[in-house]
């Protein structure tokens, strides 16, 4: 099939469309959910907090089959926590560590273990296995959050 110059002016202009197109979604990858970064976070940091005490509150309760679902949205949560920290985000309203930016690699690392830490849990509360969601519960706190907090959180005000 020959080309004509009209259907190379097009392969053109869609390419043109396709950059413009990859370009918003990098830009929308590094701010997630526009406005105020600190405010986001803490939103997001809220939920994961909220999901972390249901899952102690139904260990408590004797129903560790029932965490699999907190667990899993900790981890799906975990792989967007580094994207909320956008460079130059810190503010007196925030409780990140200037260290984030520092040691941005450490911090990812940080974020992996929780999402790691949070599929561990969600399998073992999938197979009904009580007895090992039960123990995992008990370091989750230290390690998965306390992880990443001791490092790169201020502690918080009182
Ligand atoms: C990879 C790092 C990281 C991990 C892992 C992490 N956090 Fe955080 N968390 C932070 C940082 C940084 C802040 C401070 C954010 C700010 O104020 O800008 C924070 C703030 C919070 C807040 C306060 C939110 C607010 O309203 O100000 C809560 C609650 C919280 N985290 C709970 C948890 C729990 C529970 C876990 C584990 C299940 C966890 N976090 C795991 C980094 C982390």
């Amino acid at each position: 099939m020959k080309r004509t110059r009209k259907s190379w002016a097009t392969v053109l202009h869609s390419s043109l469309i396709v950059l413009a197109l990859v370009g918003i979604a990098a830009a929308q990858a590094a701010a997630p959910m526009g406005g105020d970064p600190v405010a986001n976070r803490q939103r997001l940091m809220k939920l994961v907090g909220a999901n972390w005490a249901d899952i102690q509150a139904k260990v408590k309760a004797g129903t560790p089959d029932a965490v699999a679902v907190n667990a899993e949205t900790i981890a799906v949560m975990a792989t967007h926590v580094p994207s909320f920290f956008p460079p130059g985000s810190a503010t007196d309203a925030s409780g990140a560590k200037p260290e984030i930016w520092e040691k941005w690699a450490d911090f990812q690392a940080a974020a992996k273990t929780l999402e790691s830490m949070a599929e561990k849990l969600r399998d073992a509360s999938r197979a009904k296995d009580g007895a090992a969601v039960e123990a995992m519960v008990k370091d989750f706190g230290a390690k998965a959050c306390g992880g990443c907090h001791t490092a790169f959180r201020k502690p918080p005000k009182s």
